[in-house]
């Protein structure tokens, strides 16, 4: 594919945009690389950010860093629940936020011409901050738009009884969000259910009185959701992705990456043979869930590069829940690491299939380098993203959410080899076509970047 990214020019002076990610991985990366795509375009970018999963501001020179308190003791939240957390720093953000952003916009130099505030909609307190400030607030979502709906359809869901979920109707489709079925609902367990609800309601409502909404998406891969998007919510819209194509990326890892992933596949002979395995950056299996995939990845015969991230299989620190003797009996089939560099991984030749659980920035990059999926979401907005790869997109296989060793054995033959793999193929690289056309000069992603610009110069 044709490298699309631009070198970030000189700012002009006078256009300031500060950004507020959530700070988790999945939304921190998307973030970062938006204020670098609109530095390119001649903005200052302004971070403000929680002292917890702070991003690395050495990988950003060209940035300004703004740290504010957490507002909570060390060991009362985690990643563990992230919506008890978010429902946390919602209260306790609050009052360094405003300090933080009062700050900013007093000590702002007098030619100053235009400032927008861009946050993650889950920061639903910040548009009565910004309202209060007199700046303009826009959100940018990090999921895919089909996953945004469904999100905020869950009040009607549960209204129309299809939550909480049933065991007799799992398998049952969902008529007012096709293709999803009942299982594939954003199930996100947290200490107090109602906390998602209220998170919904908050972030809709914000959305609706915020200055517009940027999707890391591309209008291609979801025109009738982006239509109905726009129905649902009467502020501009802008899909500007896939974001990480469009700039020079620095990376945005909150984890160190092991570079041995690359010379290990550099190693392997034949082209598109290597299932790339990786759960992201939340994602927690239990020890019997752990032992299923390592079994099924070693019968699988497939040569494979596994990301297991550290604290990610439940009461250990790595991989001592494997047998004794399990890598050796791979004859070095596999290669395991703690976390991956995961865009080159996917751009290697010999990476054929990506075994994911399908977190947004996940997908679309598999997407971008045309590697078809086997899918294995977790929670939330991963289980609509892997039906939409199964059964509207159909680039992928999915486990049906079952983690036996037979299964994924079974589902790894496929994806690596024999008819169905070429259909998926097929169907990927028509897919990847339209990312490169709504890159290009006059496409749709060009277009609403170059809208966008024009629109936060005019505050
Ligand atoms: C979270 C949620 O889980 C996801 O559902 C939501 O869409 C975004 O927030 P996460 O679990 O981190 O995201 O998954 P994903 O969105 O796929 O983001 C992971 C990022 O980490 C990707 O950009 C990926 O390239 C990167 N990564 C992952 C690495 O750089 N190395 C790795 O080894 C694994």
């Amino acid at each position: 594919m044709e490298d699309q990214r631009v070198t970030p020019a000189k700012p002009r002076s006078g256009s300031e945009i500060i950004l507020f990610p959530l700070p988790l991985q999945g939304h921190i990366t998307p973030m970062l690389q938006l204020g670098n795509i609109l530095y390119s375009r001649g903005f200052s970018i302004t971070i403000v950010h929680t002292h917890f999963n702070s991003p690395k501001s050495s990988n950003y020179p060209h940035f300004d860093f703004r740290p504010i308190p957490n507002g909570f003791l060390e060991g009362q939240a985690s990643t563990v629940d992230f919506i008890a957390l978010v429902t946390l720093m919602n209260v306790t953000c609050v009052g360094p936020f405003r300090d933080c952003l009062a700050k900013l916009l007093s000590d702002a130099s007098e030619d100053r011409i235009s400032c927008c505030l861009i946050t993650d909609p889950v920061w639903h307190f910040t548009q009565a901050v910004a309202d209060e400030l007199r700046v303009p607030r826009m959100v940018l979502r990090t999921s895919s738009i089909s996953s945004f709906l469904a999100f905020c359809a869950l009040p009607l869901m549960r209204e129309k009884g299809y939550l909480p979920l049933q065991d007799s109707r799992l398998e049952d489709a969902v008529p007012e969000l096709p293709p999803l079925k009942v299982k594939d609902l954003h199930v996100i367990n947290t200490k107090d259910p109602e906390d998602v609800l209220r998170l919904i309601v908050a972030m809709a409502e914000t959305i609706q009185a915020s200055s517009g909404l940027i999707f890391n998406s591309f209008e291609e891969l979801e025109p009738a959701k982006l239509a109905e998007c726009r129905r649902r919510f009467s502020v501009p819209i802008f899909t500007v992705g896939p974001f990480h194509k469009q700039s020079v990326e620095p990376s945005s890892s909150l984890l160190p990456q092991d570079r041995s992933s690359i010379p290990w596949l550099d190693k392997q002979e034949k082209p598109k043979s290597v299932l790339y395995v990786s759960f992201g950056s939340l994602s927690i299996v239990s020890e019997a869930q752990f032992l299923e995939i390592a079994w099924g990845l070693a019968n699988s015969g497939r040569h494979f590069l596994w990301v297991v991230r550290p604290g990610s299989v439940r009461g250990s620190e790595w991989l001592e829940a494997l047998p004794s003797g399990f890598l050796e009996g791979l004859d070095g089939r596999g290669h395991i690491v703690r976390w991956a560099p995961q865009h080159e991984v996917l751009a290697h030749p010999t990476v054929g299939g990506f075994w994911t659980h399908n977190g947004w920035n996940s997908t679309l990059e598999a997407v971008c380098e045309g590697v078809p999926m086997m899918c294995m979401p977790f929670f939330g907005d991963q289980r609509v993203n892997a039906r939409y790869v199964r059964d509207e997109w159909r680039v992928g296989l999915h486990l049906e959410y079952k983690v036996e060793r037979r299964e994924i054995e079974d589902a790894i033959r496929r994806l690596m080899g024999g008819e169905e793999r070429k259909e998926m193929r097929e169907r990927m690289k028509a897919l990847k076509r339209k990312v490169d056309e709504c890159l290009k000069e006059g496409g749709s992603s060009y277009r609403s970047l170059q809208e966008l610009t024009e629109y936060l110069a005019s505050f």
